[in-house]
């Protein structure tokens, strides 16, 4: 008889224990200890899939350039990727419950209709898929819908089917029968990760799992998950917005920079293009409290709406509230503005939005978000041909912001007139720029030249 073996896994990051601990030694997390049964392997028992061994080569011998790559129908998804996606590679695909990741997969199934594409769905039923598939209102011959958990019997499947990409949809619900563990468990899901992996490197066929993201943003279950596969993508958004950004948190195959944005439509995702065109919302009058960031998200420039409201405290504390940026950096703009510029902002409620429902790390924002704080507070509009790219130093110091010149073509491009930058990003500023450059170093100096 086959031995029985547990051992404690930490439900956060994948450690193992032999007995149970409270804290994880590897991640700090408090009370994360599972036990799960490692079924112990009979000497008999087959692989999920077996691999052919290999032998060493000189890496002098290994023909570069071999990464066969292929464009999906999607151009938002070749650019996160960078440039088509690799033949054999194992491509995470990580979001929220109910941000569109079966949707996106569905369509990219639905439209690559020169592949031969299997989507596994253990979430699902065929006739929700097939409801789903008629809502995107693509049709592909090609395109077949397994619904099943168990690795083994998807791995018969493929044999059979011979699909030249795959979709797991979701990873947390995969199960081998080799392990006694629940699905979802992190045994589990690395044993099933690790399968598909070696699915993936010894047939050469592309696979996207999908998995769930937990409240606090990682990939549920285990940080391991995200150092076995090739690529790691999230997506991302507030699902009361339509707005949908694409990101890759790990490439093997390009550059971590890229950034896809994708719309949420009665048919599907929409691929948005030109996104600085949607993020602005096109007024004729200036309103107070409004000034445009000219932002980088990785090395794509977006033109974004910052927005901002200033009002006496009815209550004892003012309040602060930021949505879409960081309120502690909220909270320094406001107290270098009190310390250094001498507006009196402690006994006002400040809320600051970003339009579009779009989360901002840039700190080239800061320029923008103060602008906007003033215009609000002392009821002035900001003229909406104006645009903003700065960070603020705590000594009320504008500072230099990266890919300057980015920022100002884009700006130009999207018909705005002047754009305010740090004078330290002067030398940077491409000669053939139409758009009128205002350069400042202190925060007074940018009062005066854009008030007058
Ligand atoms: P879904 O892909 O199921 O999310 P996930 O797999 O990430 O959990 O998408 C869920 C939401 O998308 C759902 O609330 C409905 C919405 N949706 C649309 O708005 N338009 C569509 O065409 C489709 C298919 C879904
Ligand atoms: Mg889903």
């Amino acid at each position: 008889m086959a031995k029985t073996k547990t051992s404690f896994f930490c439900q956060n990051c994948g450690a193992q224990s032999a007995k149970w601990i409270g804290k994880c030694p590897n991640c700090n997390e408090w009370n994360t200890y599972v036990e799960e049964v490692i079924q112990k392997e009979q000497s008999h028992s087959k692989q999920a899939y077996s691999i052919t061994s290999d032998k060493p080569h000189l890496i002098s011998d290994i023909v570069p350039g071999n990464t066969l790559r292929f464009p999906l129908p999607d151009k938002e998804l070749n650019r996160v990727l960078g440039g088509g996606l690799v033949q054999g590679s194992l491509v995470l695909f990580g979001g929220e419950p109910g941000i569109g990741k079966s949707t996106l997969l569905l369509q990219i199934a639905l439209s690559a209709s020169d592949l031969k594409v299997l989507y596994v769905s253990g979430e699902e039923s065929q006739e929700q898929l097939r409801m789903r598939a008629e809502r995107i209102g693509i049709n592909n011959k090609n395109c077949y819908i397994l619904t099943e958990t168990t690795i083994q019997n998807i791995f018969q499947q493929l044999e059979q089917i011979q699909p030249q990409l795959l979709v797991i949809d979701s990873i947390q619900t995969l199960y081998t029968n080799l392990i006694d563990s629940a699905p979802g468990s992190i045994s589990q899901i690395r044993q099933c990760t690790a399968d598909l992996m070696r699915y993936a490197k010894t047939t050469q066929v592309p696979v996207f799992i999908i998995g769930h993201i937990t409240k606090d943003g990682s990939i549920a279950g285990p940080k391991v998950l995200e150092h076995m596969v090739d690529t790691v993508l999230q997506f991302e958004g507030d699902t009361h917005h339509i707005y949908r950004l694409l990101r890759t948190t790990k490439n093997r195959f390009g550059s971590t920079n890229e950034l896809g944005i994708y719309e949420m439509t009665g048919t599907g995702l929409r691929e948005v293009s030109n996104p600085s065109e949607v993020l602005i919302t096109a007024r004729e009058e200036p309103v107070s409290g409004v000034a445009i960031a000219a932002i980088t998200e990785g090395v794509r420039p977006l033109m974004i709406e910052t927005q901002a409201l200033v009002s006496t405290a009815a209550y004892g504390t003012p309040q602060r509230s930021s949505t879409g940026y960081d309120l502690r950096r909220l909270s320094m703009l406001l107290a270098v503005l009190e310390k250094r510029c001498g507006f009196r902002l402690g006994s006002k409620d400040v809320f600051l939005n970003i339009a579009g429902g779009i989360k901002v790390e840039d700190p080239a924002t800061d320029l923008a978000i103060v602008t906007a704080i003033l215009s609000s507070g002392e009821e002035v509009p900001i003229s909406p041909r104006y645009c903003f790219a700065g960070e603020i130093g705590l000594s009320g110091e504008i500072r230099p912001v990266n890919r300057i010149d980015q920022r100002i073509s884009e700006a130009e491009k999207m018909g705005f007139e002047q754009i305010f930058i740090s004078k330290y990003n002067k030398k940077e500023i491409p000669k053939t720029s139409h758009i009128k450059v205002q350069t400042v170093g202190k925060m007074e100096e940018f009062f005066s030249k854009l008030f007058g």
